[in-house]
């Protein structure tokens, strides 16, 4: 039997679930690339604040995107996060915050951001080989990857986590605030009519409390090479 899959991993899940850690080990691991979908997100945002666009605008938002132009690298040595440029500029830690984040999920639940992000994520995606994270990698983006994963862990875990991730950039953190943001973040993605963060029906949902990272990565490792994937790539 050939299964028409893709040669893709795919880690949703929501915010401090521990996705970017794991999803960049798993990549290294793997010997992929690693697609921070969330950076894309940010970008647009962080585009719409400079330039003093309301997302609500449909007519500016548009043009926009039509124009956008965004590169995603490898973080730097010693560094967590991909580097990112948009229209050649690079754009730092900016795209970080917690606002930036409150920001994303406004712009992401608007159809006009998602169709453009989405298709270039499938550009990204088309030669195989990636690991994705995201909120809806592998319900919409690559419904045909071959391995597909949702990690969570409890609100006030993955507030810590963001918190340290913060405090470690030299960010002053009210951890209260930062949970309360989380909590509402995510009641935003899940709740969203399109693309909404929810496990793909044929993901392998973890939760990541009380685990180490080393040990999320050698569940998902040990996974994949008991399936292997009979697709094109
Ligand atoms: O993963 P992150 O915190 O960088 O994502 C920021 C926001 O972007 C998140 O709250 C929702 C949105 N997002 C999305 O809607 N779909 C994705 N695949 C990735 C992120």
């Amino acid at each position: 039997m050939v299964v028409d899959k893709q040669r893709i991993v795919t880690i949703d899940g929501p915010s401090g679930g521990g996705k970017s850690t794991v999803s960049r080990a798993l990549a290294a691991k793997l010997h992929f690339t690693y697609l921070d979908t969330g950076a894309m997100y940010r970008a647009v945002a962080f585009q719409c604040r400079q330039k003093g666009i309301d997302p609500a605008d449909d007519h500016r938002l548009g043009a926009l995107l039509a124009t956008f132009c965004i590169e995603l690298l490898p973080p730097d040595p010693g560094e967590d996060d991909v580097r990112v440029l948009i229209d050649g500029q690079e754009v730092g830690n900016q795209l970080r915050t917690p606002e930036m984040g409150m920001l994303a999920s406004r712009v992401s639940a608007l159809p006009l951001v998602r169709q453009t992000l989405t298709r270039l994520q499938r550009e990204i995606g088309a030669g195989g080989r990636i690991v994705a994270e995201g909120r809806d990698t592998g319900t919409v983006v690559f419904p045909k990857a071959a391995w597909k994963f949702f990690l969570d862990a409890g609100p006030e875990v993955r507030a810590r986590r963001r918190a340290a991730q913060l405090r470690g950039k030299g960010e002053q953190v009210d951890e209260r605030q930062l949970l309360a943001q989380i909590i509402q973040r995510d009641r935003d993605d899940r709740e969203r009519s399109i693309a909404p963060l929810k496990a793909a029906p044929d993901a392998l949902s973890i939760d990541s409390t009380g685990l180490a990272v080393e040990e999320v990565v050698r569940r998902m490792y040990d996974r994949i090479l008991a399936t292997p994937c009979c697709g094109r790539q």
